[in-house]
């Protein structure tokens, strides 16, 4: 049996194999309400095999979308949508997670294919961005922020607590919260952006302290059973690496001590120029660090596309999850060539019977 097409349980809940879908957002939401497009590509990305899928950064709060086209859970009434996407996914024999996020200062943003930049000042469609600091991002997102007051940090940690009742409500099994690409937590973390000087802003641990504290409310709601997993961006690639790397590492090792049980080990995406050594698995050896380091489980993306090194990472224990995107959007049913490729026995018994029944009867008859 190949690494990749192994069975990995967490808590109370068992993955049919180690591919999982990494939140990707659609975009396509009104007002932070799904639609028959998000039921449609959350069906048939879970019934393509994946033993998770993670639905969309999810905003805790309307400040909180990339765009106004973003997913939300700040209302009652958008848990509806959610629990029917939930349902599909499980009914496809994957487990149902989604992802929680406020997008801090890189929010109020066009689409990515009407623009991906700030939407201007004085559109309608736009609003006040808020940040640790009023620094901007810079390059395609120059809006700056209003640093939050003390009372805005305890409020969005509150919007993210109602966010994770209520996804729990609609049904998903897998709480990712997004700490990662330069969003609000991600931002509270990296020095680049967090020029406080309270107590969430200076030395490392004020630093973390949004992290820890958000993480330590949610764990109040999020059922015990269940996993609680964040993405964090460990590493930024702008010369700070060792530094950075270590920051990250004592930080994860607190939210596991928190009660994290799984890293979605990412970049932190903080600051527009950087050097990343893009190519396929790059952040394998960064996952496999934090795992031994920090002893908790591991999943990561990034050009993991091939099935062979999708194994191989998690042969080699780098990581326990793997992460696998545009690779995904661009064939659901990834995991099932995936399975062939590998040369697993009855691959289609990846997919659901509907298909599997046929793909394997048409094999015989081949
Ligand atoms: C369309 C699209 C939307 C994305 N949206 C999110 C998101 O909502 N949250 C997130 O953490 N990452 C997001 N990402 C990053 C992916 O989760 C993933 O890390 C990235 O695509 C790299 O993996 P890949 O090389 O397998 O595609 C998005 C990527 C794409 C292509």
């Amino acid at each position: 049996m190949s690494a990749l097409f192994t069975e990995f349980a967490l808590k109370d809940v068992t993955l049919r194999n180690r591919i999982a879908v990494p939140p990707m957002c659609q975009y396509s939401a009104v007002d932070g309400y799904t639609n028959d497009w998000h039921l449609a590509h959350y069906t048939s990305i879970a019934r393509g095999g994946a033993g998770l899928v993670i639905v969309e950064a999810t905003a805790v709060s309307p400040e909180g979308r990339i765009t106004p086209g973003c997913t939300g859970l700040w209302e009652d009434g958008q848990a509806e949508g959610m629990a029917r996407i939930a349902a599909a996914i499980k009914a496809g024999g994957a487990v149902p997670g989604i992802q929680i996020a406020h997008a801090g200062r890189k929010a109020s943003a066009n689409r990515p294919w009407e623009g991906d930049d700030h939407i201007v000042d004085g559109d309608p469609r736009g609003w006040q961005t808020i940040a640790p600091s009023a620094i901007a991002f810079g390059a395609n997102l120059p809006k700056v922020p209003q640093a939050m007051t003390l009372a805005d940090i305890e409020r969005v940690k509150a919007d993210f607590v109602q966010a994770a009742r209520r996804a729990r409500e609609a049904g998903f099994e897998w709480l990712e919260l997004h700490f990662a690409h330069g969003y609000l937590a991600q931002s509270f973390f990296s020095a680049h952006s967090n020029q406080r000087d309270d107590i969430y802003g200076g030395n490392a641990d004020n630093r973390g302290r949004f992290l820890l504290e958000t993480l330590a409310a949610v764990r109040e709601v999020w059922p015990e059973n269940l996993p609680l997993t964040a993405r964090f961006g460990v590493i930024e690639y702008d010369g700070r690496d060792e530094e950075t790397l270590l920051e990250s590492i004592a930080l994860t090792q607190k939210m596991k001590a928190g009660g994290l049980d799984l890293l979605n080990v990412s970049v932190g995406f903080t600051i527009p120029k950087t050097a990343i050594p893009w190519g396929p698995a790059f952040l394998a050896p960064i996952a496999e660090r934090v795992r031994r380091e920090a002893g908790l489980p591991v999943a990561a993306s990034w050009g993991i596309d091939s099935p062979t090194i999708a194994n191989r990472v998690v042969a080699d224990g780098q990581m326990d999850l793997v992460m696998v995107g545009r690779a995904l959007l661009a064939d659901p049913h990834y995991p099932y060539r995936a399975a062939k490729d590998l040369g697993l026995d009855r691959p289609s018994w990846v997919l659901p019977a509907p298909y599997a029944h046929w793909l394997e009867r048409y094999a015989m008859q081949a």
